[in-house]
């Protein structure tokens, strides 16, 4: 099983459609993916059908302890989406309660870490959709995760959302033995404004070695997708945002292959 986690601190930069592209493209291959919802305004939740006010069970009952981590406990948290190989916990808006909270009891930031151990044997990968907010919901992904993804929008203010994000990565592999992977996406790209082309190259000046060399483009089939509920790729199999993450997930296998060598 691997885990990838989509984070920034920053809301609107194309996390969750992150999630969504990459797990629609996981499952085309044959991979069986899992889901996991931390983000308190719970739109990966939605997208899929699911009302994180109203959710009987969410990430937030595993959280707070009243569901246990063990396999039958975090089995009962499965939901189904739009596509039969992907799986989902969604979130519940009680996970803002829980956001800002220090982690207080040792190991609370484990917890995701731990549960996901429980569905080693039934998943392949595991795409967690993290919120904008540093607390223990994101150091809960950023621990679990072997990789991360950071999509930045391409304009300035983004790259300033950006640093803040890089900040948290650097204190997290203090504590973390193995230092966490990272990956920044440019996102909502359109090559006819100088606000994405500047921007562009200044995220290649400054992270030549963590920048992804596709680029999501703008593309209004992402928001059609979300409408209906489904996956993109299963909206449409050759738009230009599919196929940009297609060729995102290509480089992604080969460099874990890579690593593993
Ligand atoms: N590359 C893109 N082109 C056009 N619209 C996009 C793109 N990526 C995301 N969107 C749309 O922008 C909105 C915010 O994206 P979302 O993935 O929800 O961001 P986040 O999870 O970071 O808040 C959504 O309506 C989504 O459909
Ligand atoms: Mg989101």
């Amino acid at each position: 099983m691997r885990v990838w986690a989509v984070a920034n601190q920053k809301g609107g930069v194309g996390k969750t459609t992150t999630v969504v592209s990459l797990a629609g493209l996981l499952a085309e291959v044959g991979y069986r993916v899992l889901l996991i919802d931390l983000d308190p305004h719970g739109s990966l939740t939605s997208y899929f059908g699911y009302d994180p006010d109203e959710v009987e069970l969410s990430v937030y009952d595993l959280l707070s302890g009243d569901v246990p981590v063990t396999a039958e406990g975090v089995t009962g948290l499965l939901r189904n989406t739009s596509h039969d190989s992907i799986k989902m916990i969604p979130a519940s808006t009680a996970l803002a309660t829980l956001e800002r909270k220090a982690i207080s009891s040792q190991g609370m930031g484990l917890m995701i870490a731990r549960a996901l151990k429980q569905l080693d044997s039934q998943f392949d990968y595991v795409l967690i959709d993290s919120p904008p907010v540093l607390g223990v919901l994101m150091v809960n992904a950023l621990a679990a995760c072997e990789h991360l993804l950071v999509p930045v929008q391409t304009e300035f203010l983004a790259l300033k959302g950006l640093e803040r994000m890089l900040r948290t990565i650097h204190m997290i592999n203090r504590a973390r033995k193995n230092k966490l992977q990272y990956t920044i996406i440019p996102t909502f790209y359109d090559r006819r404004t100088q606000a994405s082309v500047l921007s562009l190259r200044e995220l290649h000046h400054q992270y030549p070695h963590e920048i992804s060399n596709t680029v999501i483009p703008v593309d209004t089939k992402f928001r059609n997708a979300s409408i209906r509920g489904v996956v993109p790729s299963d909206l449409d199999t050759s738009s230009r945002g599919v196929n940009a993450y297609a060729r995102l997930l290509r480089t992604l296998l080969e460099q874990q292959k890579r690593e593993a060598v």
